[in-house]
């Protein structure tokens, strides 16, 4: 992440957001509200200004990004099916009594502002990279704030997880919580993710759930994008958010098993790959808790 700057990439999901609220047959993907939400944010934030979310609504910008799927396949598209999943995920699990949601590397998301209100008795957390957060948190008060959404500025690749949340007082390390990670583990060192689903596993309560995203790793190890891997490798290193983590699907049981965690691919949506990416939502191991 460049020193202090806000994130590029999260900038760039949330626009991919709204060029597809301007996608024929998108409406169908995308979860209610995201687009509305995901404009209002990005004015209110100034990440960018309201003529380029005039812009991002555009059929020359959904032309541009269908253009960039010839370097990643798919992946216009698949930004609208993660958000589609994660949000399904999170219901789901609201419904099974679920009452914390946290959404790390949370960005220009909106699932926790939009959630908020209608889940009045349950709370919600986000956290990001200060630079990130920061400006996240003047959209979200220029928006109208949530008594029920706690905004959190920390650096997961130097804070360790139970630290942060400590120091949090609504956090109930108890509670049966719904994690999400959506395009965020792609971007932290090996050790830091091990750590990460370690404590995610430490802060949650019986029958909690993690909802997540990553990049798969070819037979070198590296991400594998496809046909434009080491471009892809190289542009995001250029933009200061180098790819730093990624695993082969068959690894993934073993990965997260020690850490608390078991792979859950019955559940709906999940273990699909869109774009360049895997879905994935894993179960708490209880025992742990007994
Ligand atoms: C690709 S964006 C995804 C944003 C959001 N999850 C979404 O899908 O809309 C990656 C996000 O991870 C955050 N991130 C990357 N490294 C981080 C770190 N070490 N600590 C906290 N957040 C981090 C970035 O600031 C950015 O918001």
């Amino acid at each position: 992440m460049r020193k202090g700057k806000p994130s590029i990439t999260a900038r760039k999901v949330a626009l991919s957001i709204v060029t597809l609220g301007a996608k024929a047959g998108m409406d169908r993907v995308l979860p209610r509200g995201i687009v509305q939400a995901t404009e209002r944010l990005l004015v209110a934030s100034g990440v960018v200004g309201a003529r380029t979310v005039r812009w991002a609504r555009s059929q020359r910008a959904v032309a541009i990004y269908e253009a960039f799927d010839s370097i990643l396949p798919g992946q216009f598209e698949a930004f609208a099916h993660r958000k589609a999943l994660c949000e399904r995920q999170v219901r789901d699990a609201l419904d099974l009594g679920t009452t914390q949601v946290l959404v790390l590397g949370a960005g220009y998301d909106t699932l926790g502002w939009r959630l908020a209100p209608e889940f009045p008795d349950v709370n919600f957390f986000e956290i990001d990279h200060p630079a990130t957060a920061r400006l996240k948190a003047k959209g979200i008060a220029a928006m109208g704030e949530r008594d029920n959404l706690c905004l959190i500025a920390e650096d997961l690749g130097k804070r360790n997880l139970v630290d942060v949340l400590k120091n949090s007082v609504s956090w109930d390390q108890k509670a049966r919580t719904i994690i999400v990670a959506e395009g965020l583990v792609m971007y932290l060192p090996a050790d830091a993710v091990q750590g990460l689903f370690r404590q995610c596993a430490v802060v949650t309560g019986v029958g909690s759930r993690i909802a997540f995203s990553y990049i798969p790793a070819g037979t070198d190890g590296r991400p594998d994008v496809g046909r434009w891997s080491g471009l892809m490798l190289w542009g995001q290193k250029m933009i200061g958010e180098p790819w730093l983590w990624s695993i082969r699907p068959e690894e993934l049981d073993a990965f997260l098993q020690p850490l608390g965690w078991t792979n859950a691919p019955t559940l709906a949506g999940t273990t699909v790959k869109h774009g360049v990416e895997f879905y994935v939502v894993a179960t708490k191991d209880n025992s742990r808790d007994e």
